[in-house]
C-alpha cells in the first residue's frame, strides 16, 4: 500500500509527534513504507488518553468489591467423578484447544531470547516450550485426539521462536501447532512522545497478555478452532512449567453449570501475598490486585476459616470459544509500565538510559473477565499446578520451578 506522506506529516504535527519522521530520509524504501505503515496504523487519540492517565496519582476505586465463591477440587467428593466424565468426553470429541501466552519480554528473567527456549535446569535440560509440548503429547495420547496448541508470539519474538520450533523439529507435534502474533503499542517517553527505534521505525512493545483475545480473532485463529470443531479454550502462560491445560473436571464444571468462562485458582500463601485474587467487581468477575484491597479486606475469612480474598489467580483459565469471541472485540483498558528502553533522539542520536524512561502499555487478561456473566473458579493445588519462573534467582525462579517440577513428577 502506497501512503501519503503528506497527509501523514499533517497527522504527526496534530498531534506534536513529527520527530517520527526525523530518520525517514535515511531508511530504504521497504523501511520507509515500513514506517508509514506503522504511523498510519497508530491511534493517536488512545495513545494520548493513556498517557495521559500515567499522570493521575490517586486511583479512584470506582467499583464495588465482593468475594467470588469458588469450588476446591480436592473436596468435590463424589462429584469429582461426575464433573471429570462430562470434561473426558469433551476433550475425546475434540472440543479443547490450547493457548500459550509466550509473547512476553521476560525482563526479571534476563534470558536471551524467547522466555519458551529457557531451560530451567533440570536433568533432561528441556525447555519450557518442549516441557509443556511433553505434557500436551501425553494428554492426546491419554484422550485419543491431538490437541491443538496455539502459540501467541511477539513481533520482538515470533522469528526466534519459531526458528527454535524449527530446530527441534516441533518436537514430533508440528501438525498440531499454531503461531499467533499479539498486537503492539508504542512506547512513549515522560512527555508523551512516542520513541524511535534504533532502526529507525516507531519503538513498539507488546501490548500485554490482555492482548491474547484480540489477537486470536484478528489473526484468524478462532476462525481456525472453529473448523477444528473447537469448544473451549485453555488459555495458560509459557512460564509456569506444572501448567495443566488439559483438565477434565475443571472442563466439565464450566459444561455442567453453564458458564462461558473457568479459572482455577490456588489458595494464597499468606493473607498479604502479593498476587491478583479472584473476586467479583459491581457483581462480575474479576481479579483484584493485592495493592487494591486494605488490610481488613485482605484478612477477612469466611465461616469455614478460608480468606475471602485468598484465590489467587495464576493465568490457568478455560473460556467457551463465543467468550474469546466477546472479549475479542471489547477493547480493555490499558496498563503502564514504566520501563528502560534505547532510542534515537530527536537530533538522530542514540540513547541508551540507565534506569527507567519511558512507559509501555499494556492490557491484562482478566480485566476481560466481566464480560461475562459468572466465572467459575476451580481451587487446584500450588504445586501440582503452579512452579512459575519469573525471575533470575530468589522466590518464583527457575531453582524454585525446578524443584516443583521434580517433586511432582517424583523426578529425583
Ligand atoms: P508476565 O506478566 O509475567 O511477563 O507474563 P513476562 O514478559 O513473562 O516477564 P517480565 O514481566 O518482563 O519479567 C505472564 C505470561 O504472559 C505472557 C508471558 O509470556 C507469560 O507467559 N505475556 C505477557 C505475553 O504473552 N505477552 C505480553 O505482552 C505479556
Amino acid at each position: 500500500m502506497q501512503y501519503n506522506i503528506e497527509e501523514i506529516k499533517h497527522k504527526l504535527k496534530k498531534y506534536g509527534q513529527e520527530h517520527l519522521l526525523i530518520c525517514y530520509d535515511k531508511l530504504d524504501e521497504n523501511k520507509q513504507n515500513e514506517l508509514l505503515k506503522q504511523i498510519d496504523g497508530i491511534d493517536f487519540d488512545l495513545i494520548n488518553s493513556i498517557y495521559n492517565k500515567t499522570k493521575d496519582i490517586a486511583k479512584e476505586q470506582d467499583f464495588k468489591v465482593e468475594p467470588i465463591s469458588f469450588i476446591d477440587k480436592y473436596k468435590l467428593n463424589d462429584k469429582y467423578k461426575y464433573y471429570e466424565e462430562i470434561g473426558k468426553k469433551a476433550i475425546r470429541d475434540g472440543k479443547l484447544a490450547c493457548v500459550t501466552m509466550a509473547g512476553g519480554q521476560g525482563t526479571r528473567l534476563g534470558h536471551n531470547g524467547p522466555k519458551g527456549t529457557f531451560d530451567i535446569g533440570l536433568e533432561s535440560h528441556k525447555s519450557l516450550f518442549e516441557l509443556l509440548c511433553d505434557y500436551l503429547k501425553e494428554e492426546s495420547k491419554k484422550y485419543n485426539v491431538q490437541i491443538p496448541w496455539f502459540i501467541m508470539t511477539s513481533k520482538q519474538n515470533n522469528k526466534d521462536t519459531i526458528d527454535f520450533f524449527e530446530k527441534n523439529k516441533y518436537f514430533g507435534y508440528e501438525k498440531n501447532i499454531y503461531f499467533f502474533i499479539q498486537g503492539e503499542l508504542p512506547m512513549v517517553d515522560t512527555e508523551g512522545k512516542i520513541l524511535i527505534d534504533e532502526d529507525g521505525l516507531v519503538k513498539e512493545a507488546a501490548d500485554g497478555h490482555g492482548g491474547v483475545y484480540e489477537s486470536l480473532l484478528k489473526s484468524g485463529m478462532v476462525q481456525k478452532m472453529k473448523e477444528l470443531g473447537t469448544q473451549w479454550v485453555f488459555i495458560g502462560g509459557i512460564d509456569n512449567c506444572l501448567v495443566k491445560m488439559v483438565d477434565p473436571v475443571l472442563m466439565g464444571i464450566a459444561i455442567d453449570k453453564g458458564v462461558t468462562a473457568a479459572g482455577k485458582s490456588v489458595v494464597k500463601a499468606n493473607p498479604h501475598e502479593k498476587v491478583g485474587a479472584f473476586c467479583k467487581k459491581n457483581g462480575r468477575p474479576a481479579v483484584i490486585e493485592y495493592s487494591e484491597i486494605t488490610d481488613e479486606m485482605a484478612e477477612a475469612r469466611d465461616e469455614n476459616g478460608e480468606l475471602l480474598y485468598g484465590e489467587s489467580h495464576i493465568l490457568c483459565n478455560l473460556f467457551n470459544i463465543s467468550a474469546i469471541e466477546r472479549m475479542g472485540k471489547t477493547p480493555l483498558p490499558y496498563h503502564s509500565a514504566y520501563k528502560k528502553a534505547t532510542y534515537i533522539d530527536k537530533d538522530g542520536n542514540k540513547v541508551v538510559p540507565d534506569g527507567p524512561n519511558a512507559y509501555k502499555f499494556e492490557a491484562f487478561l482478566f480485566d476481560a473477565f466481566g464480560e461475562v456473566d459468572d466465572m467459575a473458579i476451580l481451587r487446584v493445588k500450588r504445586e501440582e499446578e503452579f512452579a512459575p519462573v519469573k525471575n533470575a534467582t530468589g522466590v518464583d525462579s527457575p531453582e524454585t520451578a525446578r524443584k516443583l517440577y521434580n517433586d511432582f513428577y517424583k523426578l529425583n
